[in-house]
């Protein structure tokens, strides 16, 4: 599709498309509804596509990716909504009559409202049940909802955001909407995930990236904030390399002048004050010792303390001749202008040419308020948002086209633009500026309702939180942040010589799994926001391994045994279990569940459990005995 991503195939046996064409004789317009049907997967995607035929404009004030009708109105609306630092919780309640909806006029997908609702059968669960699933491959503004009828019958909508939206088509035009995807699923929501999760992992996801496992960062942001030096970074490369991490992000602050955030953004030219050898030599450095090298970025944002701002205060995305706001101290460039575009492009490719830059995140830290632009007529003022969408596409498909090699993630304080859109250029996206591992559990096992693991930036950091101030043990926040594109967030030189060893065994750990997680069916098992456990499990394709994690969030008193019902394993096949000497049948485990180990039963002897205190885990393996 024009501009814009989309789903794709590899040969034509994969899918088929029918296109619906409705002409309007009045107006002489045509509008082409594309349905692909998947041959392999429970999925049709859908978009729209209006044709101005005739001679008049035609001003498009709502346009729908899809809409499509149930019969009935049975069902729970279910969606991921939150806020900065606690993104997509899962929240459900049941369609009532009239219009229901979740929708972003932020200019990102963002963090409130994800674009994704799913209506689920009133006895749906994780394993059983009815649940269509709607999700849009757009980046901006977007509205998702359902409305039922006086008949019970219920209208399901999603697409661009019609807010403060006008298109005005000249003729001889053509609008093309975002792609909508939909999954459909009679085993309920986890198999509806992982049809999303293979859909999106194969078939969204481009490049040399899309199969390869993901090299473990270390990210110097938490280690530091802006307050650091090329001794210190070289340090924390140094510590990092000694553990077997493998790749070192260096996030802001590295540009010139940026010692807070209120200064320098859309200045992409190294601070010699901070880093006196500059990009080059440091990148270099950092590889000699055999570790990669990654860059932050911001580049959609302008400080008004920057040499861009000097020379081009009318770049900014703003309302003429009405105030507009900072966000963290800074404006959005206006990306419906060509010449911003270019200089996006080449200042991104000035940097990338300058050093041995193999990995990079693109963060985008603001919402947009008093979208205009003195780029266009008053007519086309409610063209903005989207224009600018497809501007950050277009620069986007050029960067990542001309730097193959590089792993790019997404980013958006956090997660306030995670979504499809992104992941079509960048196959991991930052899940959230919340690290602690107890507020991850939600966070994460939400997010896998649409994503699958190897999209989902996890990193541990250090303890005290500095999002929340909990204290996690190291092993705990280890086994949240491995189910993902896994990183370290702290200061490696201030490890105690236990914590090394603690992590050298979790890189060795993960190095042996890494394919595992990336590749295998994952299973929601218990949920975090139905009680104080979670747990989930990765299967391998051929079901012969598999990852189970349990997370405890309080310790309780003097706990009863407990099974935990495991999904996903072949019934007829006997598994060792790390930890057990028995081995079990697939079946048994399947249907009478794994008996965990003990929690701390509540007598002064520690020494029968180690899992004492709040916040504990453990992760089983399950090994098919051949
Ligand atoms: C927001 C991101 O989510 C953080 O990880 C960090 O990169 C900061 N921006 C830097 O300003």
């Amino acid at each position: 599709m024009e501009g814009l991503p989309a789903v794709y195939v590899e040969n034509c046996e994969e899918a088929e498309t029918l296109t619906v064409a409705l002409r309007d004789l009045q107006i002489s317009a045509t509008i082409y509804l594309q349905y692909t049907v998947f041959s392999n997967r429970n999925v049709i995607t859908r978009n729209a596509r209006l044709e101005n035929t005739g001679n008049q404009v035609i001003k498009v004030d709502r346009f729908m990716s899809a809409v499509i009708d149930l019969p009935s109105c049975d069902y729970d609306f279910m969606h991921l909504d939150g806020a900065w630092i606690r993104e997509r919780h899962i929240t459900e309640r049941p369609l009532t009559k009239g219009i229901q909806s979740i929708d972003s006029k932020r200019g990102t997908s963002s963090s409130q409202h994800n674009p994704f609702i799913a209506l689920k059968g009133k006895n749906t669960n994780e394993d059983s049940g009815d649940v269509y699933g709607f999700s849009l491959v757009y980046s901006g503004n977007f509205i998702a909802g359902v409305e039922v009828d006086h008949y019970e019958t219920s209208r399901i909508f999603i697409g661009i955001n019609p807010f403060e939206f006008q298109w005005r088509l000249e003729p001889n035009e053509a609008f093309q909407s975002p792609e909508m995807v939909m999954v459909y699923s009679a085993e309920g929501l986890n198999k509806m995930s992982q049809t999303f999760h293979k859909l999106y992992k194969e078939r969204l996801v481009r490049g040399k990236w899309r199969d390869r496992v993901r090299p473990i960062l270390i990210n110097n942001w938490e280690a530091t904030y802006f307050n650091f030096n090329e001794e210190k970074l070289l340090q924390i490369a140094n510590s990092a390399n000694e553990l077997g991490i493998e790749l070192f992000v260096l996030d802001d602050g590295w540009f010139k002048g940026r010692n807070n955030d209120t200064t320098s953004l859309g200045d992409w030219v190294v601070d010699k004050a901070k880093i006196p050898s500059g990009l080059d030599y440091l990148s270099k450095k950092i590889r000699e010792n055999g570790m990669d090298f990654g860059i932050w970025v911001e580049p959609e944002m302008i400080s008004e303390q920057s040499m861009l701002f000097e020379k081009h205060s009318d770049w900014v995305l703003r309302v003429q001749n009405r105030p507009h706001s900072h966000g963290r101290n800074q404006y959005i460039l206006d990306l419906t202008r060509v010449e911003v575009r270019e200089y996006i492009i080449s200042s991104m490719k000035n940097l990338l040419n300058s050093a041995e830059i193999s990995y990079v995140k693109w963060d985008m830290n603001r919402n947009m308020t008093e979208v205009g632009s003195n780029n266009l007529p008053a007519g086309r003022q409610g063209e903005v948002s989207h224009r600018y969408i497809l501007g950050l596409y277009e620069i986007l498909e050029e960067l990542t086209n001309c730097y193959p090699d590089i792993l790019f993630e997404s980013c958006a304080s956090g997660g306030n633009r995670f979504d499809p859109g992104m992941l079509y250029y960048m196959p991991q996206t930052w899940a959230s500026d919340n690290t602690d591992a107890i507020e991850r559990l939600k966070i994460q096992y939400g997010t896998s309702i649409v994503y699958p693991l190897s999209t989902i930036g996890a990193h541990v950091s250090t303890c005290p939180n500095h999002q929340t101030g909990r204290i996690v043990d190291l092993q705990t926040r280890f086994h949240v942040a491995m189910f993902g594109a896994f990183g370290y967030e702290l200061d490696a030189t201030k490890l105690t010589m236990i914590e090394k060893e603690e992590i050298k065994d979790q890189i060795s750990f993960l190095k042996r799994n890494r394919h595992l997680i990336m590749n295998g069916t994952f299973y929601r098992l218990l949920s975090p926001f139905q009680g104080n456990d979670a747990a989930w499990i990765v299967v391998s394709e051929d079901k012969k391994n598999a990852l189970f994690a349990f997370v405890r969030t309080l310790a309780k008193p003097n706990p009863s045994f407990q099974r935990v019902l495991i999904k996903g394993l072949d019934p007829e096949v006997e598994y060792c279990v790390s930890g057990l000497e028995n081995k079990y049948f697939g079946d048994e485990l399947m249907n009478v569940g794994l008996l965990l180990p003990p929690f701390y039963n509540g007598t002064v002897k520690l020494n029968h459990s180690v899992f004492v205190g709040d916040f504990q885990s453990f992760i089983i393996e399950l090994e098919a005995n051949v």
